[in-house]
C-alpha cells in the first residue's frame, strides 16, 4: 500500500536512514567508552506529512499495526510495539521544547529486522531528520541523535547507548565513526576495506534478539554497579589494575569493558596508519571478551565467526548487542566466496537455518531523499 492509499494524500517528502555496524566497540557506549561503527548501505526510509493539528498516524510496509493517536498520547510506554520508535522521537523533541505539530509517517523501506543491525535507530533517525526539516527546527545532528536516544530509553524502554543513532546520522561513506560517548566528541576514521583488498562480511545467523527483553538491561546494570564499587563515575576511567578490587561476575563485565575500549583505541591506530590487514586478531580478541567475559554471544555467533576464520577471514567477532543477530569477518577479496561456503556448511551440519552473508559498504549517514 502507498502512502496515498494509508492517508488519502501525497507525503511532503522522504527521508532515509541508514543502519550499523559496528567495527569495534561493543558494550562499552554506555559506559562512557569509545566504539567505531558504520553506515550500511541498507536503508529505512520515512514517508512523511505534516499536519496542521496533533493527530499522528504510523503505518509500515513491513509490519502489521502502528499508531494512531494524538501528541499528547505519547509518552513513556506509549505506542507500544515498533511504532514508538518513530512516534517516540516526537515525543522525545517535543520535550526538548520544539514545537512539533503531527504527522502522517510510512515506513516504506527497512533496514532488515532484529538482525542486529539497528533497524531501530534507522527508523528514529530517518524520522528524526523527516520532523526537523518540516518542522523547520533547524537542529544539529547531534540534537536529533539525543532525542532518538530518549525516545529508545523513555518511550521504548529499552536503556541503550548512544552509537547506533550517532552512527545513523553521523557516518560518513568510506569512514568509520570513532565516538566517544564521554563528551560525545567525533572523528571520521578512514575505512575502506576494498582499497586494501578486503571485504567486510555480515553474517546474519537469524537468531533474532529483542535488546528490551531484558538481558542487555543486566549487563548495563552490572557495568555501572562495578563503577559505583569501585568508586567511579564509570568504567572509562578504570585500569585493568584497579578492577582486582572487583570479582566474578563483575570483575569479568568490567574486564570486557576495560580491554574493549583499549582494542578500539589499537584498532584506530592500525586504521589512522593505513594497516586495516592488521585488525584482524583485535576483533578476534574482542569476541573472545564478549563470549567468555560479558557473555553476550550465543553458539550461533561463535559458529558464524569460527568457521569464518577457518576459511580464511583476517578476524571475526559479533556485532551488535548479541544474544543473536550478526557477526562480521574481515575476509581478503579473493577468499570471501570460501568464507561464505564454510559458513553456510558450517550452519547446515549444526541444523541452524541457512545464514544470510552479505558485504558491507562504509556508507554515508541519514539523509533525504527525493520526492517520488
Ligand atoms: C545495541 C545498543 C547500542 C550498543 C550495542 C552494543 O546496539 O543499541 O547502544 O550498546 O548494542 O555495543
Amino acid at each position: 500500500m502507498t502512502f496515498f492509499d494509508h492517508f488519502g494524500r501525497e507525503p511532503d517528502g522522504r527521508w532515509a536512514a541508514p543502519g550499523r555496524v559496528n567495527l569495534i566497540g561493543e558494550h562499552v557506549d554506555y559506559a562512557q567508552g569509545l566504539c567505531l561503527p558504520f553506515a550500511i548501505a541498507e536503508r529505512t526510509v520515512v514517508e512523511v506529512a505534516a499536519r496542521p493539528d496533533d493527530r499522528v498516524r504510523v503505518r509500515s510496509r513491513a509490519e502489521a499495526d502502528g499508531f494512531d493517536g494524538s501528541l499528547g498520547d505519547i509518552g513513556p510506554g506509549s505506542p507500544g510495539g515498533w511504532a514508538g520508535y518513530a512516534a517516540g522521537v516526537l515525543w522525545a523533541l517535543r520535550e526538548a521544547g520544539h514545537r512539533v505539530g503531527g504527522v502522517d509517517l510510512l515506513v516504506a523501506d527497512t533496514v532488515p529486522l532484529g538482525a542486529g543491525l539497528s533497524s531501530s535507530a534507522a527508523l528514529e533517525c530517518a524520522t528524526a531528520l523527516a520532523v526537523d526539516t518540516l518542522y523547520g527546527l533547524g537542529l544539529d545532528r547531534r540534537d536529533l541523535a539525543a532525542a532518538c536516544v530518549r525516545a529508545e530509553n523513555d518511550v521504548v524502554g529499552a536503556r541503550t547507548g548512544g552509537m547506533d543513532q550517532a552512527a545513523s546520522l553521523l557516518a560518513t561513506a568510506g569512514h568509520a565513526l570513532l565516538l566517544d560517548t564521554r563528551d560525545g566528541s567525533t572523528r571520521q576514521v578512514p575505512f575502506a576495506p576494498a582499497d586494501d583488498g578486503l571485504c567486510l562480511l555480515v553474517i546474519d545467523t537469524r537468531v533474532r534478539h529483542r535488546l528490551a527483553d531484558g538481558r542487555y538491561g543486566e549487563r548495563r546494570a552490572a557495568v555501572e554497579k562495578s563503577a559505583a564499587t569501585l568508586g567511579l563515575a564509570s568504567l572509562r576511567e578504570a585500569t585493568l589494575r584497579e578492577l582486582e578490587a572487583l570479582d566474578g561476575d563483575l570483575l569479568r563485565r568490567a574486564r570486557h569493558i576495560v580491554t574493549e575500549i583499549q582494542r578500539v583505541r589499537e584498532v584506530v591506530a592500525l586504521l589512522d596508519d593505513g594497516r586495516l590487514r592488521d585488525v584482524g586478531p583485535l576483533l578476534d580478541a574482542s569476541h573472545q571478551s564478549l563470549a567468555l567475559d560479558f557473555e553476550v554471544s550465543c553458539l550461533e555467533l561463535d559458529l558464524a565467526c569460527q568457521a569464518a576464520r577457518g576459511a580464511g577471514a583476517l578476524g571475526a567477532r559479533m556485532t551488535g548487542g548479541g544474544f543473536g543477530g550478526s557477526a562480521i569477518a574481515l575476509a581478503p577479496t579473493d577468499r570471501v566466496d570460501e568464507v561464505t561456503t564454510a559458513v553456510r556448511e558450517a550452519f547446515a551440519a549444526g541444523g541452524h537455518e541457512d545464514p544470510e552473508v552479505r558485504a558491507a559498504e562504509p556508507s554515508e549517514g541519514a539523509h533525504p531523499l527525493p520526492v517520488l
